[in-house]
């Protein structure tokens, strides 16, 4: 997967250097471009924002360097013509992906994360003061599928680290980049619910043991263990994914936990 991260603070997307991202760059997995928005710029003061028109706080991020980042970097081939060998031409590239992080954008979500992992180009556009100007999405969109996304309902002060957050929860999707896929499959929001709770030695731990069935061997009452508290957890804290589940997908020993 290529990957480039417009910013007026590249220093913010260092963390995508380190740990399992920082690896997967390394081993050549994830080709990863951090930019300087005011690279694009042409005047002494490096101007990237401008006064809203309509009036009101803040200040816009003016179009013209976002223009140039973006025509620059959406025009770059992701697999850059050879396939992971360098020996064979590799298929038509496909439209890159524009991620604009935005608390005005729809829900970012375990299944966006896992569609995007499969895509060879993302291209993060991080904004700042009051946002971007409205028109180089809407001009972005002849080059790029564009997509606006919020990592919750909360206001940062700018882009970079939603665009941390997305890449994390993307990065660790892309097949081979986890040492261990299995760790994948059972956890929060894979699969509508939320995980069950984990324990490890000693057994007893200042008085607090762990649940018996898990010292059992009995693995199929184990499994069912754990299902029952990832539907108990579920019910509590987080109902609303509850009540968007395919009914068909519980069973009546799911039902009796309900
Ligand atoms: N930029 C500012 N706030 C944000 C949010 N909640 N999600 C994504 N990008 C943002």
């Amino acid at each position: 997967m290529r990957l480039d991260v417009v910013s007026i603070f590249p220093e913010y997307l260092a963390p995508l250097r380190l740990s399992l991202i920082g690896r997967a760059v390394e081993k050549g997995r994830i080709d990863l471009g951090v930019h300087d928005l005011r690279d694009w710029t042409h005047d002494r003061h490096r101007t990237v924002d401008d006064t809203p028109y309509g009036g009101g706080a803040g200040m816009v991020m003016k179009p013209e360097p976002w223009a140039e980042a973006l025509t620059a970097l959406l025009a770059e081939p992701a697999a850059a013509g050879t396939d992971a060998t360098g020996a064979e031409p590799a298929a038509p590239a496909e439209r890159p992906v524009l991620i604009v992080p935005s608390p005005a954008g729809t829900p970012f979500t375990q299944a966006a994360a896992a569609e995007l992992a499969g895509r060879e180009h993302l291209v993060f556009a991080c904004g700042r003061y009051e946002g971007i100007d409205q028109r180089v999405v809407d001009w972005a969109r002849d080059r790029a599928e564009v997509r606006l996304y919020s990592i919750g309902d909360y206001v940062l002060n700018g882009g970079e680290v939603a665009a941390l957050v997305m890449t994390e929860a993307i990065a660790r999707l892309i097949p081979g980049i986890i040492g261990n896929p299995e760790s994948l499959t059972e956890e929060s929001h894979e699969d509508g619910l939320l995980e069950y709770p984990v324990y490890t030695k000693p057994a007893d731990w200042r008085g607090h043991p762990v649940p018996e069935i898990l010292l059992s061997g009995n693995h199929a009452a184990i499994a069912r263990w754990r299902r029952d508290e990832r539907l108990r957890r579920t019910a509590a804290v987080r109902p609303d994914l509850l009540a968007g589940l395919d009914p068909d997908t519980l069973d009546a020993l799911d039902w009796a936990v309900l």
